[in-house]
């Protein structure tokens, strides 16, 4: 048993340093650079300006589901404050980005949601007009992610 357990505490060694440096290194990449701090301050403000512009008259203000159109849906806004909590805690960024930027009305196994309604606009068309081609339009469902998981309750 003596090899075994050598074995193992040369695992130990190795792994718990190593897992220490990663976190405290990702951590303190976070915290630096105050340009990131400020990038992401403006790519939430960005966000906030698009939401309430193109999502809030359904969605709400704050997003809860009660935009002054609600009333008039047969199926009511979803609560977008709530996305991470009702996917196990995970923000779905993946999953929305390809909502948001669709260019026709998808409902697959991957994304059986908003797509497929009558009542939910399709927004890659939308925003690739606004921002007159894909590099905007990209930036700006970018943005608006960013602020979506900015309110995530
Ligand atoms: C005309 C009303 C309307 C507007 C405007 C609207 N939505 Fe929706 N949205 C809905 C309705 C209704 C649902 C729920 C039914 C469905 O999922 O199709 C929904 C569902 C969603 C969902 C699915 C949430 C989930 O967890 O299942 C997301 C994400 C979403 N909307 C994002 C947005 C964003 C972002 C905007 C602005 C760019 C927006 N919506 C604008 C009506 C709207």
């Amino acid at each position: 048993m003596v090899v075994p357990a050598a074995a193992c505490i040369r695992v130990l060694m190795c792994a718990v340093p190593f897992s220490v440096i990663a976190a405290a290194a990702s951590g303190a990449a976070a915290a630096q650079d105050p340009r990131d701090e400020r990038a992401s301050a403006l790519a939430i403000q960005a966000g906030r300006d698009t939401f309430r512009q193109f999502c809030a008259p359904c969605h709400g203000v704050d997003g809860k589901g009660h935009g002054p159109v609600a009333p008039v849906l047969t199926t009511p806004p979803t609560d977008l404050t709530s996305v991470k909590r009702r996917n196990m805690g995970v923000f779905p960024l993946a999953t929305l980005e390809a909502m948001l930027t669709a260019a026709t009305r998808l409902q697959t196994a991957a994304h059986p949601m908003a797509h497929g309604s009558e009542q939910m606009p399709i927004w890659g068309p939308t925003f690739l007009a606004i921002d007159n081609g894909p590099t905007l339009a990209r930036a700006r469902v970018a943005n608006l992610l960013a602020y979506l998981e900015s309110t995530q309750q």
